[in-house]
């Protein structure tokens, strides 16, 4: 399986780098408009190869689209970061062009590609995809539920002071401070609702936090948080190149689930050689059926802003 990732900035060299630890791709292609910067990457990753006991094959290419040809898998990455005090919807202007311009060029060398987008804001770019490429819609997936997921697991183990694999959780909605829903009520710890361990005010604090997770990271960092989005994406990569079936929330154009059409927005899908295989529709109460309802407006007036 050979995947390409558009990028080499700090997450999609991550995203390289845990795609070639996890030893399932023959080749991975690590693409950058700035020139020899890619090369570099793919060089210095290559060097960790004896060290790290993997095969993949790690290759840079600056610009050259054809390198990429026969990929069943691109990421893309590329675009500009947010920076503190900025909202994911605020890059819509400078990463639209960069998103529509990158996924025609892969799909030229690589017909049948399936798109995994990761530019934020996500959600948008992800729906720029669809509406812009001929690509069906299984094949065009928005990263950003199994990432929030992963944070939202992360302050769970935090606040129930227990270990990670112990507790189970999803975050669906849009990939965007206001617009995550973190799905408290069905959070688990060993099978046992997370409820049952925490009062009501602590796991609103929980789902707040997880919310917030990516802008607290560009607050600290200054620019916006590349392991976990890396690790994200590269497990999604390897439920599609291994056909796990697994499932994820992801950013996913619906057509009439959750009620909803015309719309790429976080929901529950299952992952494998063809992409999405299926969206989950999941029981949600009245409250969450509002939370989606409210998130998916916020989601459609970032749409509002693409020149389509
Ligand atoms: C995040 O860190 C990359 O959107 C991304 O949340």
């Amino acid at each position: 399986m050979k995947v390409t990732v558009v990028g080499a900035g700090a997450v999609g060299a991550s995203c390289a780098e845990y795609i070639a630890i996890k030893n399932f791709a023959s080749e991975v292609v690590i693409l950058d408009i700035k020139e020899g910067y890619a090369e570099g990457k793919a060089m210095d990753l290559m060097q960790t190869a004896s060290l790290l006991n993997f095969d993949t094959q790690i290759k840079g290419s600056t610009n050259d689209y054809s390198k990429t040809a026969g990929s069943e898998v691109a990421v893309i990455t590329s675009g500009i970061p947010r920076k503190p005090g900025m909202t994911r919807e605020e890059l819509i202007g400078i990463n639209a062009g960069i998103v529509k311009q990158v996924s025609e060029n892969l799909i030229k060398h690589s017909p049948n590609i399936i798109i995994i987008v990761v530019s934020n804001p996500m959600d948008t770019m992800t729906y720029l995809v669809h509406k812009t490429t001929n690509l069906p819609k299984n094949r065009i997936i928005g990263m950003g539920g199994a990432l929030d997921s992963a944070r939202f697991k992360y302050r769970l183990a935090e606040a129930l002071e227990a270990p990670i694999s112990d507790i189970d959780g999803m975050v669906i909605g849009g990939h965007s401070d206001k617009g995550m829903l973190p799905l408290t009520r069905l959070a688990t710890r060993n099978s046992v609702k997370a409820a049952e361990f925490l009062t009501e005010e602590r796991l609103e604090q929980v789902a707040a936090d997880t919310k917030v997770g990516g802008a607290t990271l560009t607050g600290l960092l200054g620019t916006s948080a590349w392991y976990a989005p890396g690790a994200a994406v590269s497990s999604m990569v390897q439920a599609i190149a291994c056909d796990q079936k697994k499932m994820f929330p992801c950013s996913a154009l619906l057509d009439g689930e959750y009620g909803m059409n015309d719309i790429s927005i976080g929901v529950p899908v299952i992952l494998g050689k063809n992409g999405i295989e299926k969206i989950v529709e999941i029981d949600l109460n009245d409250a969450e059926k509002a939370k989606l309802i409210e998130s998916s407006e916020g989601v459609r007036k970032t749409n509002g802003l693409l020149e389509l």
